[in-house]
């Protein structure tokens, strides 16, 4: 397999290494079989690189369809983080063992920048995008350098970036009695607690730590045991390893107001103005993915921020989250 590193408009440097790292198959006609090999040979060099660089983009791999997808993601030897035993908000569908539709939100919600479930304490290390079809318009994967946003945080907004450290973060999520696919934040608490009485989702919500109060429309709003904001990498940078920024902006349907989402763990409201030149600063450290068909993505969760940008047209993204 030729694999060649590929340079494209919009990359940075940041701690020494390239954001993202895009590597590009040059080999014509090249095999699943041959991908899947190449990709078990140098499984331990691409997740070295994957936390270095923050993601990885492979281009010009003959992956075309959820399956080839699978495989691809199983060659890399990491165990699957399944959807069904996650805390995500978002609503789903299972494609295969291993995939799943990225978001089913509409084309014109915005997902915000975040970290995958670090709203929850249960999260996975890596996710991986395959691009099946890409949009008429827009749908970029937009990614974000946390360690880089949290330096730039430091020196622009210290207060705050100390408040986060010290006092991580508290979200309140309003669960919706049963899934509500118009809503990026609409999966219903007995499929997100995977329970089917109120007494099950109790269970589980005491064994996590959570609070919570029963609405009268059959919905439940959940409060999480105090989260970590910030995370060490392990070599001298820290990450901005939490969702602020997509529950301040984005976690809004009928349900749910984007200001009560979230606070500080002591329980204190978030400087709203620093909120705000956060995300205004994540954006400076942030690319976007240029979607081609056939693309994947494996993103370094504890090192990148994802999100979906708005588009047009059908555009078909699908998933996986996986642990190490
Ligand atoms: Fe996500």
């Amino acid at each position: 397999m030729d694999v060649q590193e590929l340079k494209v408009d919009g990359q940075f440097e940041s701690h020494g290494a390239t954001f993202p790292l895009i590597l590009e198959c040059k080999s014509a006609n090249a095999s699943l079989e041959e991908t899947t090999t190449w990709l078990k040979e140098n499984a331990t060099e691409l997740n070295q690189q994957a936390y270095q660089h923050g993601a990885i983009l492979f281009r010009g791999f003959p992956t075309a369809t959820a399956d080839d997808f699978d495989a691809f993601i199983q060659a890399c030897g990491y165990p699957n983080f399944k959807y069904e035993e996650s805390l995500s908000n978002a609503v789903r569908v299972v494609k295969t063992e291993r995939v799943f539709t990225a978001n089913e939100a509409p084309s014109d919600v915005t997902i915000f920048l975040h970290h995958e479930m670090a709203q929850t304490p249960i999260y996975p290390s890596k996710l991986f995008f395959f691009c099946e079809q890409a949009a008429e318009s827009g749908g970029a994967t937009p990614l974000c350098r946390s360690d880089a946003l949290f330096e730039l945080m430091q020196k622009e907004i210290p207060q705050f970036a100390k408040d986060c450290e010290e006092k991580g973060l508290q979200y309140t999520n309003v669960m919706p009695g049963v899934d509500d696919p118009n809503s990026g934040m609409g999966r219903s608490w007995q499929s997100t607690f995977r329970a089917t009485t109120r007494g099950e989702a109790e269970s589980r919500m005491l064994e996590l730590g959570y609070t919570w109060e029963w609405l009268d429309d059959g919905s439940l709003r959940a409060v999480t045991p105090v989260l970590p904001a910030v995370r060490d990498l392990g070599d001298g940078r820290k990450s901005f390893f939490n969702q602020l920024i997509a529950a301040y902006k984005g976690w809004s349907d009928e349900r749910n107001d984007p200001s009560k989402s979230i606070r500080h763990g002591d329980g204190s409201i978030l400087d709203q103005e620093a909120v705000l030149k956060c995300a205004e600063l994540a954006e400076q450290v942030t690319f976007d993915v240029p979607w081609q068909s056939g693309d994947v993505a494996l993103v370094d969760n504890y090192v990148s921020m994802h999100g979906r940008r708005n588009f047009t047209g059908t555009r078909k993204v699908l998933a996986s989250l996986v642990s190490s």
